[in-house]
């Protein structure tokens, strides 16, 4: 059954008429390619953030890989937000002294200081990946000094998760609230008195998603009814709590003006990595529509974005038109079948490929990088 689940992603791949890239090939398959199904390969073996997906796929059950591979509909979202990247080419400056780069890798998110332009973005379940789930996933980021949301869904509480936490460190907690006000509440609640600095209430899912991947497996969201999700909602929310409340799941300019006008002191531009509604656009088009049409909203309020970061350069590109910190999800709940080493690991490929990145771009102040560094007319590259 595993093998067969394997090969078949394999060939799909091989046969499509223009083969998508969901691990584009840099040559893992030729070096670890005799690792038995069901086996791990060493952690030192990981050089890319795609090599944990490899590494996962290989490892996990089916149902456990594809409850974090999966995407909605026929994933053209979750398709896209891989491939919308490197439809604009990078437009590299040299001669620059990029020596100090490193230095501007640290950013503040709502005034919190952390070492990384990017964060953990919050994924239900880790336990799909390592019996100590989340735990491995706080360990590694509060000693990275890199923010990690954690999500309403974790399988460990929110207690037992922030009982692992480095002294002084700053984590935010991610929310789906339900119309029963006494339960939002107590979760609010729970979350200030764990240490979580701001709550995230994400947004995107109103309805229920079709999840035909996951339904195969039993695997599909949790949310599954109709939810009342308003502005209203969010000024009432304000006052349930003293934390600031981030929007997750912001999918055009119009929404982005809209939260600064009801006073939200951040967003996350999000398809929900392509889990919730299939044909929504990536980040990456929403941020490039903001910088066109109301490039303001990146100096009113915080943006932050995620959905198929991949790659340093990826991070580049929508830091490029104003993003402060980009989020990463699937590769860090692959990385975590390796425990807390292996999303130590993402979390160092991705600094380490972020700055040098940064350095062959010509970037000697991630601060002052701008849209200018990136060929905004879509090559021609796929097609
Ligand atoms: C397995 C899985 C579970 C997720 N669970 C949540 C969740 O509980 N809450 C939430 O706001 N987003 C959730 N997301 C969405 C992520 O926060 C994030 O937006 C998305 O994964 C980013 O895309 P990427 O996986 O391509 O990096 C989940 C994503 C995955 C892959
Ligand atoms: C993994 O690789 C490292 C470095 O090559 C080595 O020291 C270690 O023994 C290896 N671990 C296993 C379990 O093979
Ligand atoms: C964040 O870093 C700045 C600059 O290094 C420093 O002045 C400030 O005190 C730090 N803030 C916190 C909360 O640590
Ligand atoms: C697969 O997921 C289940 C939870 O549904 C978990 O108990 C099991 O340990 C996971 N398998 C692996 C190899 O992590
Ligand atoms: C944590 O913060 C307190 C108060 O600011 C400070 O005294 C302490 O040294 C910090 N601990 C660490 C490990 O940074
Ligand atoms: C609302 O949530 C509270 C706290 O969990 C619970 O006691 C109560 O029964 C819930 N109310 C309804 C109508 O479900």
């Amino acid at each position: 059954m595993r093998t067969t689940f394997v090969t078949a992603a394999l060939a799909t791949a091989a046969f499509a008429a223009r083969s998508f890239l969901d691990e584009p090939d840099t040559g893992i398959d030729d070096v670890l390619g005799d690792l038995e199904v069901g086996q791990l390969p060493n952690v030192t073996e990981m050089v890319g953030l795609n090599d944990f997906q490899w590494a996962a796929r290989h490892y996990l059950p089916g149902k456990n890989y594809t409850y974090y591979r999966n995407g909605a509909g026929g994933e053209w979202s979750y398709r896209n937000n891989l491939e919308v990247y490197n439809r604009y080419s990078l437009k590299a400056r040299v001669l620059n002294d990029i020596t100090n780069v490193e230095d501007s890798m640290s950013t503040t998110i709502l005034g919190f200081n952390f070492s990384n332009p990017f964060f953990i973005s919050p994924c239900a379940r880790a336990d799909y990946a390592h019996p100590d789930a989340e735990l491995n996933l706080m360990k590694a980021a509060s000693a990275a000094d890199t923010l990690y949301i954690i999500s309403g869904f974790a399988t460990k509480s929110i207690e037992e998760i922030a009982a692992v936490a480095a002294e002084n460190y700053t984590f935010f907690s991610q929310l789906y609230t339900t119309s029963n006000d006494t339960a939002n509440q107590i979760l609010f609640d729970r979350s200030e008195a764990a240490g979580a600095k701001a709550l995230i209430w994400s947004i995107d899912a109103p309805g229920s998603p079709s999840r035909q991947r996951a339904s195969r497996y039993g695997v599909t969201s949790a949310v599954t009814k109709l939810t009342r999700l308003t502005w209203d909602v969010y000024a009432k929310y304000q006052k349930m709590t003293t934390l600031p409340i981030i929007l997750k799941g912001i999918q055009s300019a119009a929404d982005a003006r809209a939260a600064i006008k009801h006073g939200v002191p951040a967003i996350i531009l999000s398809n929900h990595g392509g889990r919730n509604l299939d044909g929504s656009r990536s980040s990456l088009e929403v941020a490039l529509e903001i910088y066109k049409e109301d490039p303001a909203v990146f100096r009113e309020i915080e943006v932050l974005a995620d959905g198929g970061v991949r790659y340093g350069t990826d991070a580049l590109r929508l830091m490029a038109l104003g993003v402060k910190a980009v989020g990463l999800g699937r590769p860090i709940m692959f990385s975590n079948v390796f425990g807390e080493e292996g999303v130590a690991k993402a979390i160092e490929i991705m600094h380490s490929e972020v700055m040098n990145d940064a350095a062959n771009l010509g970037v000697a102040d991630l601060k002052k990088i701008n849209a200018e560094f990136v060929d905004w007319t879509p090559n021609n590259w796929y097609s």
